[in-house]
């Protein structure tokens, strides 16, 4: 099979993100790719751009710069901050088309938003669906949605509003029984499924073979682990080395604290939203469990790795204790 059934050209937009810097250096290391780089002209991410990572300055008030840096491409990889406007990504998938890229990975990367109606609930479908639907109606364009789960490391360092976690004052916050299991995701991990997805040829080179051209607008499902808050404790117990006397632990009903935070975020607390977000996805109905609810994941046609929860576990609590939230660090010191 020749390489044409391989794509090359891969744009990405935050390259430099949360997601988006680890989705970079796993491309890099498989070195398969041309990475482009779709960044902001005035943006602050200009100077840590990688090495070997091209750069295409953009103006979004200008939709021709977006097409000129779209020409040629094979995939866009969408990952942008969630408080950019939603019209910034129906843009640059209008862009998309116009230069004819064949595959576009929306802003996505957590819930499993195939869920419409959890989508509502948890208020983000109402940017993630247009997109999806915008690529279909436009027509030049896939979109494959990668669903992850929240963030392992970063989620469990979030403090109490997001896995229950606060290490600082030993507290643990359980939502229901603390005994229901989600599918959560590393960001390493988060970046091997998208440069891995993007590896595959694009038409099966034996009968029935992986292609990136099966999950034309398809969700693809990965996971790192299958957790529930009680497993995230007896990890973090080991790797702390407390036990769990040592711990206050406080019991929630997800119904309860849901209703709550959404009551906030209705009447503009936003400050309420991850507290909204985490304790719908844990409810009993196991929205958070995609492995189950959609039948299997893709890791193995990924080939994604099987990793150790336990150290995992460690960046998560080192992030927790010293407060990084959404700043990066490569690894717990
Ligand atoms: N699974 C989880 O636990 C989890 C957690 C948080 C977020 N997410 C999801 O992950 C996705 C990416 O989030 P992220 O945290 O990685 O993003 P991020 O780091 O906050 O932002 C990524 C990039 O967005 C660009 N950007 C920021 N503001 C913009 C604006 N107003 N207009 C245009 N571009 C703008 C910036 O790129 P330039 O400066 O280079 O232009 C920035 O580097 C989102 O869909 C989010 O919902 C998932």
């Amino acid at each position: 099979m020749s390489s044409s059934n391989y794509i090359k050209k891969v744009a990405i937009v935050g390259a430099t993100g949360t997601v988006g810097k680890f989705i970079v250096e796993e491309l890099l290391k498989l070195g398969k790719h041309e990475v482009t780089a779709i960044t902001r002209k005035d943006s602050p991410a200009a100077s840590s751009i990688p090495a070997g990572v091209k750069v295409a300055a953009v103006d979004y008030s200008d939709e021709s710069s977006l097409v000129d840096a779209l020409k040629g491409q094979d995939a866009l990889i969408i990952t942008m901050n969630v408080q950019a406007p939603p019209e910034t990504q129906l843009q640059l998938i209008r862009a998309a088309a116009a230069a004819n890229v064949p595959y576009v990975l929306p802003n996505e990367w957590g819930c499993d938003m195939a869920d419409e109606q959890f989508g509502k609930e948890i208020f983000l479908g109402g940017s993630e669906v247009p997109a999806r639907k915008l690529v279909e109606e436009l027509g030049k364009s896939s979109w494959i949605a990668v669903v992850s789960g929240f963030w392992y490391e970063y989620s469990l360092g979030m403090g109490e509003q997001c896995y229950g976690m606060d290490v600082k004052n030993k507290t643990w916050t359980f939502f229901d029984d603390g005994e229901t299991k989600m599918n959560t995701t590393t960001w390493p991990q988060s970046g091997r499924a998208a440069a891995k997805l993007l590896s595959l040829p694009i038409e099966p080179e034996t009968p029935g073979g992986p292609s990136l051209s099966s999950f034309k607008n398809k969700f693809v499902y990965v996971s790192s682990f299958l957790l529930s808050q009680k497993d995230m404790f007896e990890s973090v117990l080991r790797v702390t080395g407390t036990k769990e006397s040592d711990w206050t632990i406080k019991y929630e009903d997800s119904v309860k604290r849901y209703e709550e935070a959404k009551k906030r975020a209705l009447s503009g607390d936003m400050t309420a939203f991850p507290k909204l977000l985490y304790s719908r996805a844990f409810y009993k109905d196991g929205v958070g469990n995609f492995e189950a609810r959609r039948g299997g994941l893709a890791n193995d046609i990924l080939g994604l790795p099987k990793e150790d929860l336990d150290e995992a576990t460690k960046i998560g609590v080192y992030r927790d204790e010293n407060g990084l939230r959404y700043k990066h660090v490569d690894a717990a010191k």
